[in-house]
């Protein structure tokens, strides 16, 4: 009864669908051939999908340029909108897309592994998992060997942070400023941009230091005159903000919503050594560094000389299908006492997209590609850095490239207003960037780890003839 009277509800709404609906849903049925379900996705207009999005989804889910930018398919580099305009896409879906969009390597072994099994849950050992484990404690620096499967950051930071404490017998935990870490309450108190706290800091004993912003310094020195104060300050922040016994110092080693700040190379030695001085260990939150975007290496820590004792990722892990995961030594892992699920952790279809991604990157050798393209893009930008006085920083490593616009170099007033005008400019001639940074004066520029050389010789020319026209 019930079913009827949705049916009917649902027969009388697709009656009020709008004009170009319609009309596509008179050629679905000429061709019989494909479901009215999938017809409608495809054909939707632009303005048409927009309207859905803002009367269904919550306010809260913000989206990119005025007339916000529906899309519906994607090969490579390659994106397409609602009405088949093709965008090259050098944000890939927030560091996500790894190797290109609908790698056909990666779908052809997830469609393979989802037609055997696509779900037990971890109380079942399943191949894709416990490869997958294998392959990660193979290729994670150090001892790090024990894994933990999520589906999200958020979740991979959060049970980071729970072994952390288990292990030590403390609770506090010091954090970088600028950083993020996600949505749920205690990732949102460890995020310090105050825009991604919805749910307000109600979590004691999360201290947040002064962030490797050399940019910015929050000393008002000079590298490397400054003696990394930003890392020594910590052992005062130890002393007088915590009861002297911490957890753990959870830190990206590139800051990634921060607007891709990059650390001194000394950072992470200094700030680490303090860290466990004080009884802490250290977590490096990879979920935008890993999988070898920040090139050479398969995550970003390697480049600092640190290994941590526990790494977190997600995002870019299995290119784009969901799935989240924590890694640590034997030793936390065993002080990990009492019971622990994720239903859908270590899901065969996402440890098979995960591994797939990981093999793929490993045989086309992307890390060096990475570090390569990486280079020629971060000199090439530093180049129009010189020519256009609201370009204030140009930092990165590897394929995550950051540009921070100012009003001008000497007072360094942040320029979120030129941000915006880039961003509808650099779309017009189908190019799709990122944005970050505090102020939300950062565009942040991370094509699929398969760019080529062209493709961003091509995007750096519409980036040019952007900041021409500011
Ligand atoms: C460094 C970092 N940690 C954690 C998260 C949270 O990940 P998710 O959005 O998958 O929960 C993000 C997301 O942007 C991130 O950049």
């Amino acid at each position: 009864m019930k079913n009827m009277k949705e049916q009917k509800k649902n027969n009388s709404k697709s009656n009020k669908m709008p004009m170009s609906e319609k009309k596509t849903t008179k050629t679905a049925s000429a061709t019989k051939a494909k479901t009215a379900a999938t017809v409608k996705t495809k054909t939707l207009s632009n303005a048409a999908v927009t309207k859905l999005y803002k009367d269904y989804l919550i306010p809260g889910v913000i989206t990119y340029y005025k007339d916000p930018l529906p899309i519906v398919s994607g090969k490579g580099c390659a994106l397409f909108d609602a009405e088949g305009r093709e965008y090259l896409d050098f944000f890939g879906g927030i560091l996500t897309v790894s190797v290109g969009h609908c790698n056909d390597y990666i779908t052809n072994r997830f469609i393979d592994q989802a037609k055997r099994l696509q779900h037990a849950s971890t109380l079942y050992p399943t191949i894709p998992a416990a490869r997958l484990a294998e392959k990660l404690a193979e290729i994670t620096p150090g001892n790090l060997k024990r894994s933990f499967f999520t589906n999200s950051g958020t979740e991979a930071d959060e049970t980071a942070i729970m072994m952390a404490q288990h292990h030590t017998g403390a609770q506090e935990i010091i954090a970088l400023r600028h950083c993020y870490s996600g949505r749920s309450a205690m990732a949102m108190n460890l995020t310090a941009h105050s825009s991604w706290r919805i749910s307000k800091t109600l979590l004691p004993g999360i201290k947040h230091a002064h962030a490797p912003y050399c940019y910015r310094c929050p000393f008002k020195l000079k590298y490397p005159s400054c003696d990394i104060a930003c890392a020594t300050d910590l052992e005062e922040l130890i002393k007088t903000e915590t009861s002297g016994r911490i957890a753990a110092f959870i830190a990206e080693p590139i800051l990634g919503v921060g607007g891709f700040i990059v650390p001194p190379k000394e950072y992470f030695k200094v700030a680490v050594d303090i860290v466990r001085r004080n009884g802490g260990v250290f977590i490096a939150d990879e979920v935008q560094t890993a999988w070898g975007r920040t090139g050479k290496h398969w995550f970003g820590i390697e480049h600092f000389g640190v290994v941590p004792e526990i790494i977190s990722s997600a995002k870019g892990m299995a290119n784009g299908i969901p799935i989240g995961w924590t890694i640590t030594n034997s030793e936390i892992a065993d002080n990990l006492k009492g019971l622990t699920i994720s239903t859908f952790g270590g899901n065969p279809v996402s440890c098979e997209a995960a591994h797939a991604t990981i093999d793929f990157i490993g045989k086309e050798n992307l890390l060096d590609h990475t570090h390569k393209v990486g280079n020629h893009l971060r000199k090439s930008l530093e180049e129009l850095q010189g020519e256009f006085p609201v370009i204030g920083d140009v930092r990165g490593m590897g394929l995550m490239v950051g540009v921070e616009l100012v009003t001008d170099k000497k007072s360094k007033v942040p320029n979120p207003e030129a941000v915006l005008k880039i961003f509808e400019e650099t779309k017009k001639d189908g190019l799709l960037i990122g944005k970050g940074g505090l102020y939300g004066n950062v565009l942040r520029i991370s094509p699929p780890m398969t760019i080529t050389k062209d493709q961003i010789d091509h995007a750096l020319k519409v980036l040019k003839k952007a900041f021409k026209k500011l």
